[in-house]
């Protein structure tokens, strides 16, 4: 069911970079080379179970463990978490309809409902053949102005919506070739990255051109109101944009306009581009489904789509403060699942490795939410999400070529990892990175470049055995 679509092509060889014995006897904790090992006092395997921190983790390792809220929610709490729920899972329909509450489809969109992309509340893959019903990657576009910076497109904005009511011109569909690009770990064992093209094409069938795009498959929901409640001073202090301690490892935080105007960091999506999970809510309601609230007015019609710009409203706006707090709520409030195997002799190599190769420069292991949320469970947690929420360049492999806000075209931010080992079982795959490109974990791995350079020739310098402990801890996780 991995099967990209498109044709495959074999083409050179990576050139890998070979870096020998970097790992050899490791055992310190300041190392010279850059990498990192921990330090001070060891987590205890309880705390390593609980990565959404004490209140914030669900032991549900199931086909719904990222739908679970969390355990410390009060009465009215879980009443909440229910009405955000069916709201997340709700189909919206085409205007005018006789269920009021739920029509102002469109009249352009990706899809009907929020769970639609976030299926299970987890993560979306890229279509596996061209009438893919999945709805779990969409594609940003601009065109460049002559100082290179992006601008919506005159035909389509800033997305491209490839569904449309009645009556209504969508804007066209995605074609993805993919070619096959092996290479070969120092020890000889090969592999093969899938490397994806995005063509865009009118309904009519024309290529569109001259524009740049960033396809991205929706990440999994559970952990963000934590993630919301990190105080922006902590993530910070984790940025080193000079690479003053010379680890070859920058990272800056993604600073963006808040509500007033104000400088915020950024936290969310693939580009850390939103700075709260409400922004990344009226946003999905407005482009993603077509459906405008009090903070996002318009629909995502441009002046030339004048069937789009003349289509029947669902009402000013089509959701109400309520629906979306309640929505808000849910999202934040949606539990981190519980680590597996902890302790497991495999899990804890792998764990180790991890660390000493770098892993951790970027996925950061621990931080404490702030202590001000109206959310309690949200407040002092010591959480676990291998992430530092900053901007890192990836590399030219990696790179979209399409800034966005303060991100360059080959910054991504650093995704949470919690989670990772159940997306097979809660999505029925294993695609990962930004668009999805990588079919296992491991190719994950592998398409790390830029910044993250030394921790990828270090894991691929590993002993066979030791790459899988790498693996195996990141899927208990
Ligand atoms: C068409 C598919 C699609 C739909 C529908 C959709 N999303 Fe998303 N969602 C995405 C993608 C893709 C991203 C990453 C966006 C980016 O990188 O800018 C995302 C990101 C998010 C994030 C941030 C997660 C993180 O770790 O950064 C949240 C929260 C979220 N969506 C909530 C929602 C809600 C709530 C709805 C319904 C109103 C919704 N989404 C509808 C595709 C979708
Ligand atoms: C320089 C920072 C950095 C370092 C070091 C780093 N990563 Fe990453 N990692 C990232 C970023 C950024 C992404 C997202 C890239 C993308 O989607 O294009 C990522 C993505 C991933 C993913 C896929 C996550 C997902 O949700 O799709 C895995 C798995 C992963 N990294 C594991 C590792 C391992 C293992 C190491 C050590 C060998 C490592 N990373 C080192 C920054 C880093």
């Amino acid at each position: 069911m991995n099967r990209p679509t498109g044709h495959r092509v074999a083409r050179g060889i990576l050139a890998l970079a070979v870096l020998g014995g970097l790992l050899a006897g490791c055992t310190s904790d300041s190392r010279s080379d850059g990498t990192t090992a921990t330090t001070s006092s060891a987590p205890t395997d309880q705390e390593l179970q609980d990565q959404g921190g004490a209140d914030g983790t669900t032991v549900n390792q199931g086909a719904t463990a990222f739908a679970q809220g969390m355990e410390a929610l009060d009465s009215q709490g879980r009443r909440d978490f229910a009405v955000g729920n069916s709201f997340f899972n709700q189909n919206w329909v085409m205007a005018p309809s006789s269920t009021v509450a739920r029509d102002g489809l469109g009249p352009i969109f990706n899809a009907q409902s929020c769970s639609s992309c976030h299926f299970e509340d987890g993560r979306g893959q890229p279509p596996t053949e061209p009438d893919d019903p999945t709805r779990g990657l969409l594609i940003r576009l601009s065109v460049l102005d002559e100082d290179g910076n992006p601008q919506p497109h005159p035909d389509y904005g800033n997305q491209f919506q490839d569904r449309a009511i009645r009556k209504v011109p969508a804007e066209g569909s995605v074609e993805i070739d993919v070619t096959e690009e092996p290479g070969r770990y120092p020890d000889g064992t090969e592999y093969s990255l899938g490397a994806p093209t995005y063509r865009l094409v009118t309904p009519e069938g024309k290529a569109i051109d001259d524009i740049v795009v960033s396809p991205r498959v929706a990440p999994a929901m559970m952990g963000v109101g934590l993630l919301e409640n990190v105080p922006a001073e902590t993530i910070e202090a984790l940025a080193d944009p000079d690479d003053t301690d010379g680890d070859g490892v920058s990272g800056r935080p993604h600073l963006v306009e808040g509500e007033d105007g104000e400088e915020v960091l950024g936290r969310f999506g693939w580009k850390a581009a939103v700075p709260t999970v409400r922004k990344q809510t009226t946003e999905a309601f407005a482009n993603d489904i077509g459906i405008t609230s009090d903070e996002h007015p318009d629909q995502p019609c441009m002046p030339a789509q004048t069937g789009c710009v003349d289509a029947r409203s669902g009402g000013d706006p089509e959701i109400d403060a309520d629906k979306v707090d309640k929505i808000e709520f849910y999202s934040r409030t949606l539990a981190v699942p519980a680590r597996r195997d902890v302790g497991e002799p495999d899990t804890a190599a792998g764990q180790q490795a991890f660390e000493e190769i770098g892993c951790v420069s970027c996925h950061t292991s621990e931080l404490t939410t702030g202590s001000d949320s109206a959310i309690p469970a949200l407040n002092d947690q010591v959480i676990r999400p291998y992430s530092d929420l900053l901007l890192h360049d990836m590399g030219e492999r990696l790179a979209d070529d399409r800034p966005d806000g303060d991100a360059s075209g080959t910054e991504w931010r650093t995704p949470p990892l919690w989670g990772i080992g159940l997306v097979e079982t809660v999505n029925g795959h294993t695609r990962f990175l930004h668009d999805g490109r990588a079919r296992s974990i491991e190719e994950a791995i592998l398409w790390h470049g830029g910044e993250a350079e030394g921790a990828r020739d270090r894991f691929e310098d590993l002993p066979a055995k030791d790459r899988k402990s790498v693996i195996t801890f990141l899927e208990s996780l």
